[in-house]
């Protein structure tokens, strides 16, 4: 039997923290290195991993090139009556998304939406590895911690370590396994300011009030918009543009490394040989006159047959 997939879920009750474009990055690094990946989008009102996907396919169909992507699945909101049917409905659709990806993936990468819903919660209570993404600033910090802004004494956990507390106990009776969690800073401004310095020691504190590892996370960067509107990651760069990394992208590509250090894949799955540019195989590719892929109805078709099946 096929061992149970690894879930990274990436989430912060804060939008706009970089959960995506951090979920992206780590799905691609994670495929380069010769792990199979499935990815889930939560957030498919607002789909920004969707369309991260499907602009990687429009960049594969106008290059008729290939580079790796992963099987992808995007979980809409149930528009079910009751809170109860809805929340039911919620359920069995992620349960069967991670089923489905399971059978198949070494990895599976969720990405949840910036707010707090039952489907993230949900989510949150599979994690073997959860991922935070925040924002240096004070605001993103204030879900962590209830800090005296005076004198910067930390008075307890916050609302979302909270909920990840709550999520990793649920865990812990379920499956009898703990969740580990990596909080990691985001657009960390190239010259640090007086508060940079003083959110990096209160992390420091809090990580071990509500039990995260810290990771050094990625520094502010504008190719991120770029590489989002071309489908691609700084992991692509290397085979795909024509002159040689500047400085400021091979520093970049470290700190996605030094992430997926902490992450440890080869503690779950063991050491893959590195994929190389022959054994990329594209999954599906538009037809030549459309360069629109719809990213779902790989396995949108399996629950919605499963769906039927149990009704
Ligand atoms: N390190 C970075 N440097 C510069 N821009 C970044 C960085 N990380 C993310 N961004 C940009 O910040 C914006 C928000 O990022 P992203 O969509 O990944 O956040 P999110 O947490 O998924 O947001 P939401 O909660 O709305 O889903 C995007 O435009 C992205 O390109
Ligand atoms: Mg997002």
């Amino acid at each position: 039997m096929k061992e149970k997939a690894h879930i990274i879920v990436f989430g912060n009750e804060k939008g706009g923290s970089g959960k995506s474009t951090t979920a992206m990055h780590t799905a691609i690094a994670l495929l380069r290195m010769g792990y199979k990946v499935g990815t889930i989008d939560l957030d498919a009102r607002q789909g920004t991993l969707t369309r991260y996907f499907k602009n990687r396919f429009n960049y594969i169909v106008q290059n008729k090139e290939n580079i790796p992507s992963p099987d992808h699945m995007a979980i809409e909101r149930s528009q079910a009556e009751t809170k109860a049917e809805q929340q039911a409905e919620e359920t069995a659709f992620l349960s069967m998304a991670l089923e489905e990806l399971g059978k198949i993936c070494d990895f599976i990468i969720v990405d949840t939406p910036g707010t707090d819903c039952f489907l993230s919660r949900l989510a949150h209570s599979f994690a073997d590895t959860l991922i935070t993404p925040m924002n240096d600033s004070f605001i993103d910090l204030d879900l962590l911690a209830d800090i005296d802004m005076n004198n910067y004494e930390i008075r307890g956990p916050s609302v979302y370590a909270l909920m990840v507390e709550e999520q990793r106990n649920k865990k812990m009776m379920t499956s009898g396994r703990g969740i580990d969690w990596i909080v990691m800073r985001n657009r960390i401004p190239h010259l640090s300011t007086n508060n940079n310095k003083i959110i990096a020691d209160l992390l420091d504190k809090i990580s071990k009030l509500a039990s995260f590892r810290l990771t050094p996370g990625f520094g502010e960067r504008v190719v991120f918009k770029e590489l989002f509107l071309k489908g691609l990651t700084l992991m692509d760069l290397k085979e795909y543009q024509n002159n040689e990394l500047t400085m400021s992208q091979i520093s970049a590509r470290q700190e996605i490394r030094t992430l997926i250090k902490a992450i440890a894949p080869e503690k779950y799955k063991g050491y893959r040989k590195p994929l190389r540019p022959d054994d990329i195989k594209t999954k599906k590719i538009a037809p030549e006159n459309d360069n629109t892929v719809n990213t779902n109805d790989l396995m949108d078709e399996s629950i919605e047959k499963k769906k039927k099946k149990s009704a």
